[in-house]
């Protein structure tokens, strides 16, 4: 089955787009000489702007260590474009203009002195743009810094007001939000000192990524899936996000935080609570974020034991991926030999609602699998009573709803046939909707999105201070458990530890295929 996007070329559709347009801003970025920077920032601002949503005046202030001049960043963030934008601007004087935008300012984290030389230079901004001062602080460098930028920004007058309205004053936090839930509590507190909650964007960039965004529209735009979506329909759900890279440059920080932190506690949750929330009141940051917490407060505390049980541990060790061998995570640069730290997990949850209870969760994500894949498969349950006998000799699941993330991103309902013939022989097939093929226009990068929703001052799609720090209670519960639990070493190149095909296997199920 092919699908077509019908509104796609209607000049309604266009308007409404065009209608979320970001007014005058400056735009701060705390380590603007690091990865996220080059790599997903500043592309995406440009993006943003070849697209016309950035029309009005801005600056974009880059802050960080290295004394360098505007003509020296600008010059790198030129190379940045050219290698990481989605697309390059057929109109060279785009990209000089945009240029021409940047600016840089060298201090460090700590000293006051920077930040005095920052409230210069946003002055001199707010002055050339001729609008009020929206000022937005992105905070791009590791998390230790945090605490000292954001009371630095207090100390130097930089943070202009409470309200909603102009000029305002914004702040977009990177993962990881915390380490544990205390951490959590108390990196909020700072921010709180300094910034309203209605100020604050903490980021997850899954949440910009546009097949998640879709997991609610198609839910809640359509009669005929709601209904279904409960314990009586719904053997079970997976949601597994696949990577074939190692840790590569960022052991340090990897192993560190483990998979369980750098993954579940943010994507993984984001998606999980999406898939499981009830509707919201209405499709604003509130409501929404609303249903999401009741999601992980309806999580099930399991007991140790139990939890245990339901939950895989893995670390890669040496194996080999597309033809190539690769090295274990114990030899990555920058990894103790006897790091215990885990690149897989697995696990399973229940939510003790209405709308779920009974139902499990599993869910997975691991470093060095076969592919870079990221599924939700809704799992509906067999028919009662089956009157034909299944050619593939399988007693596999009949109805699955597969949401796939990345790549090829798009959304497959697999049913039963009659395969053609004169006996009724039945075999599985799939309907198939793909983005790609069902809409004309290039999908958006996952900052695209959430850099505009935060200077237009929409946080639907940001993570708020009750959300994480829920979270991290369940990440923290598997953390404390995690010490007295075997860490499996699985090859990589393969689909993780045999103990998490058991962890299915028990409940007589198996991980979908991807
Ligand atoms: C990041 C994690 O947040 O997400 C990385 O820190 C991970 O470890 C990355 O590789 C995955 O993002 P994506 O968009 O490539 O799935």
């Amino acid at each position: 089955m092919s699908v077509t996007a019908e509104t796609f070329g209607n000049p309604f559709v266009s308007r409404f787009m065009r209608a979320k347009q970001a007014g005058s801003f400056t735009l701060v970025i705390f380590g603007a000489t690091g990865d996220l920077t080059q790599r997903k920032l500043i592309p995406a601002l440009f993006n943003l702007y070849l697209d016309g949503f950035l029309s009005r005046p801005f600056t974009v202030i880059g802050y960080a260590r290295r004394e360098k001049t505007d003509a020296r960043f600008r010059a790198e963030m030129r190379a940045a474009i050219e290698a990481h934008s989605r697309r390059q601007s057929e109109n060279p004087e785009l990209l000089e203009r945009f240029l021409a935008s940047l600016q840089y300012v060298a201090g460090s984290f700590e000293e006051d002195a920077g930040y005095q030389r920052l409230k210069e230079r946003v002055a001199q901004s707010s002055l050339a743009l001729g609008a009020p001062q929206n000022i937005m602080f992105y905070l791009a460098t590791p998390p230790d810094a945090f605490p000292k930028i954001i009371c630095a920004l207090q100390t130097a007058g930089l943070v202009s007001e409470h309200g909603e309205h102009e000029p305002w004053s914004r702040i977009v936090v990177e993962k990881p939000f915390g380490h544990d839930q205390k951490s959590a509590k108390e990196l909020n507190r700072i921010i709180h000192s300094v910034f309203a909650e209605r100020q604050v964007y903490r980021i997850d960039h899954y949440l910009g990524k546009e097949t998640v965004q879709n997991i609610l529209v198609f839910r809640l735009a359509n009669s005929i899936f709601e209904p279904l979506w409960n314990r009586r329909y719904i053997d079970h759900v997976q949601i597994s996000v696949a990577e074939s890279l190692g840790v590569g440059t960022r052991a340090g920080y990897f192993d560190e935080v483990g998979i369980i932190r750098d993954m579940i506690q943010s994507h993984i949750m984001q998606v999980f609570t999406l898939i499981a929330m009830e509707p919201p009141a209405a499709f604003d940051a509130t409501a929404i974020r609303d249903e999401k917490v009741k999601v992980l407060r309806s999580l099930r505390q399991m007991p140790d034991e139990l939890l245990k049980q339901s939950i895989v541990k893995g670390q890669y060790g040496p194996g080999s991926i597309g033809g190539e061998a690769v090295q274990g995570y114990r030899q990555e640069e920058s990894v103790p030999s006897n790091s215990m730290t885990d690149s897989y997990v697995a696990m399973k949850l229940f939510i003790d609602n209405w709308r779920w209870s009974g139902v499990p969760f599993y869910l997975r994500s691991g470093k060095r699998l076969p592919k870079r894949v990221t599924e939700v498969g809704i799992v509906f349950k067999a028919p009662p009573h089956l009157l034909f006998d299944r050619t593939d000799g399988s007693n596999g699941d009949t109805n699955i709803l597969r949401f796939r993330i990345q790549p090829q991103e798009g959304i497959t309902l697999s049913f039963q046939a009659k395969m053609p013939g004169q006996e009724v022989r039945i075999l599985p097939v799939r309907m198939d909707f793909m983005y790609s093929s069902a809409f004309e226009a290039a999908t958006s990068e996952a900052y695209e999105r959430l850099i505009l929703d935060a200077l237009t001052g929409d946080s639907t799609l940001f993570a708020r201070e009750d959300e994480v720090e829920l979270s991290w209670r369940l990440v923290d519960r598997i953390i404390e458990n995690f010490a007295s639990s075997e860490l499996h070493i699985y090859e990589a190149g393969t689909w993780g530890p045999e103990a998490a095909e058991s962890l299915l296997a028990r409940d007589g199920r198996e991980w979908l295929r991807l």
